[in-house]
């Protein structure tokens, strides 16, 4: 569905995000092996966290959903069933990666696929540690999905990350809670730590030192009542915004602020943004904030290496600014970009481009020279939700009316963002 964005003379308002999406899917992968019913507050109404519920539904959990409060009937480690079809991931890598740790421990045999877009992305980095630990997976061409796994018996292992993955990361601690022993994984760079404080919320021991994860498994996991912070990498498209248009002052509240996710709002402060942080809390294990962001002029600069890493997904909604800021904007050590939903360095540069802005692509990343015009255009979200949203920014500082071809991908992460955004242009 085309979307039209008109250009804002100034974006103002108070905004409640939705619940975050890697929190989102954790919480509700937990407790569903959880000892009995989990309340979760705020569980993202996003279609990736909806198809993370709609496959713990297929395996035999009672999930209760409704707009404010999810509840899922946990069965415990041993409680979940052989589903009577193939698991559907949607346009989730998350579920498809995360989940696969705990479908490889089942003493049954199950599925998983998704979108056309999700059955191109790379399942190796997953399929590797899991067949060391046990596991027997099938994949299309050896590498994409569907996946059919073979559960059996898992062994414990030590793994180090070969690619900065929280969802592999995510995917081998899963496993190790099935496994008789230690599992540990290694990471060289840090990764979102939501896993770690999820399995603690739900009460499992793990030993955390300096880049090393590792969990003894069999442990129960409690029925817990949690809230889901707001969605920083939602809030991403709203603050890049109000540093795009001039006067803007937006608060956010209820940002989920773990400093695993939060490299954003360092990065956007050193090149110039006034932001605030309100009302720190803990929830969850997780810190959460109230942010007000005003517009300021914003100078540029360079993100590589660990800095790539931690705001990836931030990447699209940066590069906007980057086109708008004093000194442009380069990325590095941004290959991950080509194995998203879609290829974002490819998506990111064609819709620069239909709107003329310059920008040079590299392999790894791109460079976007500073002080370019927006002008209106037809873009497309190419079925991608962070693609969608960030050129609609973009198209927020363009000279007439721009159109956002297939801006439905939004749902993905961030129902009613369109809607929202008109209504903080003011
Ligand atoms: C996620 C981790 C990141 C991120 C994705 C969600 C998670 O992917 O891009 O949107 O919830 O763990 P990788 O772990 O593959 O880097």
């Amino acid at each position: 569905m085309p979307e039209k964005i008109c250009p804002a003379r100034r974006l103002s308002g108070t905004v409640v995000l939705p619940g975050d999406k890697s929190i989102s899917h954790r919480y509700a992968m937990l407790a569903a092996i959880a000892d009995g019913p989990s309340t979760i507050h705020n569980y993202s109404q996003g279609a990736d966290c909806q198809s993370t519920l709609g496959t713990m539904a297929d395996l035999g959990i009672t999930v209760e959903r409704a707009p404010e409060t999810t509840m899922i009937h946990g069965a415990g480690l041993e409680g979940l069933r052989a589903p009577a079809r193939m698991l559907d991931a949607g346009n989730s890598g998350s579920t498809i990666r995360m989940l696969a740790g705990i479908l490889a421990a089942q003493p049954f045999d199950s599925s998983i696929g998704g979108d056309d877009s999700l059955n191109r992305r790379p399942m190796r980095r997953i399929m590797s540690p899991l067949a060391e630990m046990g596991a027997r997976i099938e994949a299309r061409d050896g590498q994409f999905p569907p996946l059919t796994i073979h559960g059996s018996e898992l062994y414990p292992i030590e793994y180090t990350l070969p690619v900065a993955s929280a969802q592999v990361k995510t995917c081998v601690l899963f496993a190790g809670l099935f496994a008789s022993g230690i599992t540990s994984v290694v990471e060289p760079i840090r990764t979102r730590d939501h896993t770690e404080l999820a399995l603690q919320e739900f009460g499992v021991e793990l030993d955390i030192r300096r880049g090393a994860i590792s969990v003894a498994g069999r442990q129960r996991l409690s029925p817990r009542e949690l809230t889901v912070p707001g969605d920083i990498s939602a809030a991403a498209f709203l603050l890049t915004a109000a540093l795009l248009v001039p006067d803007s002052d937006l608060v956010i509240r209820g940002v989920g602020l773990n400093p695993t996710r939060s490299t954003l709002l360092d990065v956007l402060a050193s090149m110039g943004a006034q932001i605030k942080v309100l009302d720190i809390q803990q929830m969850g294990g997780e810190v959460v904030g109230d942010l007000r962001i005003q517009y300021s002029p914003i100078r540029g600069g360079t993100i590589s290496g660990e800095m790539t890493a931690a705001l990836i997904d931030e990447i699209p909604a940066l590069a906007v600014l980057g086109a708008a800021s004093e000194e442009g904007l380069k990325v590095r050590d941004a290959a991950e970009l080509r194995v998203k939903e879609t290829d974002r360095i490819g998506t990111i540069a064609d819709n620069m481009r239909r709107m003329g802005v310059d920008i040079d692509v590299h392999p790894d990343g791109f460079d976007i020279a500073g002080r370019q015009k927006f002008h209106a255009a037809r873009l497309d979200s190419f079925g991608d939700h962070r693609i969608g949203m960030a050129f609609a920014v973009a198209a927020l500082a363009a000279g007439g009316e721009s159109w956002i071809d297939n801006s439905e991908s939004a749902s993905v992460s961030f129902p009613g963002f369109y809607d929202l955004l008109r209504s903080l242009a003011n």
